[in-house]
């Protein structure tokens, strides 16, 4: 295949970015997303020119790193996959494809399509965990009875990979589902109920103070989510921050 990429180049978050347009051919279709962008960094590199910046780790759609906007649409236009799982089969020969990084204020671009995520592990730091004492007493997590439907909740909430992807398509870059997400997968176990009024009342305050917009149950999110975490997460987390409020006066 031969497509037309264009490509938002941008050399930090104090300087204006643009579109570039770029040519590739011998396309395979059984490339991956970002194997068709290595190709493109290597004739980029072998010409002396700067290879454009991208995020990626694992290439298997577990770590959440690779964040490209593509086409319009958060991870490109595949349901349930992330860009790196995304194949060249889905584009064909001739088309031109539009590649910009996942745009939020809470999310500054670093460099071209690589934007900076830290604002989530703020988040997380906020509440994202729960505090066993490991000195010996610890009861076994597997003697501990739990419903099979929350065990399948929280479970699903876990899968959750923090890519960014629900922010990037919000109209009003909230990061409900994100946030919902990592509230849920607690607020379902036993385990996390010890600290759970604390964890959803700074969550959702960290949350506020890193730029995120409101929820407006759009549901974009939702439907561009690489891992299908559901909107039902969102009014789980909402229940759970009126009894912390409550419970907190
Ligand atoms: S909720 Fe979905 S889109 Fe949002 S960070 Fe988690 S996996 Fe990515
Ligand atoms: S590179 Fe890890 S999810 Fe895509």
């Amino acid at each position: 295949m031969k497509l037309t990429l264009k490509i938002w180049r941008q050399a930090n978050s104090k300087v204006k970015g643009k579109l570039f347009e770029y040519s590739i051919s011998d396309v395979s279709p059984d490339m991956s997303f970002l194997e068709m962008m290595d190709v493109l960094n290597e004739e980029l590199i072998q010409k002396g020119d700067d290879p454009i910046a991208f995020d990626h780790d694992c290439r298997e759609g577990i770590c959440g790193m690779c964040s490209m906007f593509i086409n319009g649409q958060a991870h490109g236009p595949d349901r349930l996959v992330t860009t790196c799982q995304l194949h060249m089969r889905k584009f064909k020969d001739g088309d031109t494809i539009t590649i910009e990084p996942f745009r939020a204020n809470a999310f500054p671009v670093i460099k071209d399509l690589v934007v900076d995520r830290s604002s989530f592990e703020r988040i997380q730091q906020a509440g994202g965990f729960i505090s066993i004492n490991t000195s010996g007493n610890t009861q076994d997590a597997n003697s501990i009875p739990i419903e099979k439907n929350d065990a399948d909740d929280a479970f699903d909430a876990a899968t959750c990979i923090g890519c960014g992807a629900c922010v990037a398509s919000c109209k009003n870059a909230s990061a409900m589902l994100f946030v919902s997400a990592k509230v849920s997968q607690y607020a379902l176990l036993p385990q996390g109920k010890v600290e759970a009024t604390n964890r959803v009342l700074n969550m959702v305050k960290q949350m506020d103070e890193e730029g995120f917009g409101n929820c407006t149950n759009t549901g974009a999110c939702e439907v561009e989510c690489p891992k299908g975490i559901s909107l039902e997460n969102i009014a789980r987390m909402n229940r759970e921050y009126l009894g912390a409020s409550i419970k907190s006066k």
